[in-house]
């Protein structure tokens, strides 16, 4: 157990992350996106990497479904879209009313305007059932830069956000 905790969150969020939104695609062609911080590269031959996912959210339910989902890596001047997809369940709005996007080979929406993607499909066997989340262990199928512009980071998101 925890000693203090207060003190040990304070040490917990010097943790530095980037943001992202995790988009993918259910059955039916249902698709939805939800905010992450926890997105990470684990290896580089195979491309792998993991994405913590609460158990609860609609995004998590897709992802079972399909096994596949995209990471949009968001830029600094994207903040607005935290409130949309950070914020909100898909099961009660539809998070994709103005936003461009196309797809790729896992079929899961990518945005028109981001900063980069990443296409990714779910490791047979290598879920971690971490408690309230789970950890998708996957790998990275496609992937491209769109603009070279500054990303977002939780702490910009701490320091600037209005809501
Ligand atoms: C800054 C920020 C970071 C977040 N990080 C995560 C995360 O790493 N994992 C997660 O499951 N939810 C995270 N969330 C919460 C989900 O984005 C949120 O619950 C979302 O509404 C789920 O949407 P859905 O039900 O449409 O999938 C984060 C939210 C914010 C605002």
């Amino acid at each position: 157990m925890v000693q203090d905790r207060k003190k040990v969150i304070g040490a917990v969020n010097t943790i530095t992350y980037g943001l992202y939104v995790i988009t993918s695609i259910g059955n039916e062609n249902k698709v939805n996106g939800q905010i992450s911080n926890t997105v990470f590269q684990i290896t580089s031959v195979p491309l792998r990497i993991a994405l913590g996912i609460n158990k609860k959210n609609y995004t998590y339910e897709l992802i079972k479904e399909s096994g596949v989902f995209a990471i949009n890596i968001l830029k600094q001047s994207q903040l607005s879209m935290i409130p949309i997809f950070g914020l909100k369940s898909g099961r009660d709005i539809n998070k994709f009313e103005n936003i461009k996007y196309h797809t790729e080979i896992t079929n899961s929406p990518i945005f028109d305007d981001i900063l980069s993607w990443m296409d990714c499909r779910v490791i047979k066997d290598m879920t971690i059932d971490c408690g309230t989340h789970s950890l998708f262990i996957a790998d990275v199928l496609d992937g491209s830069i769109v603009s070279v512009e500054e990303p977002l980071t939780y702490k910009y998101y701490r320091e600037n956000r209005t809501k």
